[in-house]
């Protein structure tokens, strides 16, 4: 791209080096050597080893499994480049941990996103750059300057280059997401369904009821979170109980704990489609139904364009 990263610096932590290192060469601007390694008994110690002084420095660090390690590594990151006299820090971070604990589900439960953001804010971010956030109210959480990347133009991308959009409805898996499907829904102009997971007695299981007309259609769902992979596998056999014809899902966050992957190379699922925001682990290289997009363009481009004072969310005109 353009000249505008002449003093962007760009900081990886251990979660996701790969993605950092095809943003670096999308800016063409190599990584600062760095280390960012562990203690004997698995303290985090960070030497940031090429001068920062005043340079405008992005650290690419997804809050991703172990979880607590990778946030750990991020704030001292932040830590190290304040005291080395950078002039300003970006968090970048394309998965955001810890959003699914955005509000108090019960009496006497804490909100861990909040507090999140406070200790992100408090190790000395200037900025925050994020992608698909759960819950976009979360960059409220933050008191410095926010960006929320969209996934949606890649997938929009790859889904008109996939399918014949006139024989596709886009599906939420659950209520709570119906914004972000109807959403991408508009921009193909597709169809929406929802799948509403009820019980309707305490000790009966869940009942998947599908609003919306999806029999001979191909069906997609849309989420930002793929987890244990329970809620895609469920929302799949709905949909294909009331006659679509197949079933894909393009998910940003691929999290995948435990057996998901195994779950879903077992499902009827036909394609899961996650983004490189969380590193893939080798079962997801290999799973024959899980395919990566990369989200390098995306975030480089929003990067060039913080360091040069342009526009970012234009980007998603
Ligand atoms: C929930 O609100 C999220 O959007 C996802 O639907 C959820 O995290 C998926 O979790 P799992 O894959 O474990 O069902």
């Amino acid at each position: 791209m353009a000249a505008k990263n002449g003093a962007i610096k760009l900081v990886a932590g251990n979660s996701n080096p790969k993605l950092a290192e095809a943003i670096g060469a999308y800016l063409a601007s190599p990584l600062t050597k760095a280390v960012v390694r562990r203690f004997a008994d698995m303290e985090v110690f960070v030497e940031i080893q090429e001068n920062v002084r005043g340079s405008d420095v992005f650290v690419v660090q997804s809050t991703s499994f172990p979880t607590n390690d990778h946030l750990m590594e991020l704030l001292i990151i932040i830590d190290a480049l304040r005291r080395s006299s950078a002039s300003r820090i970006t968090a970048v971070i394309p998965y955001f941990g810890y959003a699914r604990q955005d509000r108090k589900p019960g009496p006497r439960t804490p909100i861990s996103a909040k507090l999140v953001a406070n200790l992100i804010t408090t190790a000395g971010a200037d900025r925050v750059m994020t992608l698909d956030l759960h819950a976009g109210q979360i960059q409220g959480f933050f008191d410095i300057p926010t960006d929320n990347l969209y996934a949606s133009p890649l997938m929009v991308r790859d889904i008109k280059e996939k399918f014949d959009v006139g024989t596709v409805t886009v599906v939420s898996p659950d209520v709570g997401g119906v914004a972000r499907a109807r959403g991408l829904a508009k921009r193909i102009n597709a169809p929406l369904a929802i799948v509403d997971k009820r019980r309707e007695r305490a000790g009966e299981s869940e009942v998947m009821n599908v609003i919306g007309d999806v029999q001979g259609r191909a069906c997609i769902l849309v989420d930002d979170i793929v987890d244990s992979g329970g809620t895609l596998v469920n929302a799949a056999e709905a949909l294909l109980a009331q006659d679509a014809t197949a079933v894909y899902a393009y998910i940003t966050h691929g999290v995948l704990s435990g057996g998901a992957v195994a779950r879903i190379t077992a499902s009827k699922l036909k394609e899961l489609v996650i983004t490189d925001s969380i590193q893939p682990t080798e079962a997801v290289r290999v799973a024959k139904n899980i395919r990566v997009l990369s989200i390098a363009t995306l975030i480089g481009e929003a990067i060039g364009r913080t360091a040069s004072e342009e526009s970012v969310s234009s980007l998603f005109d």
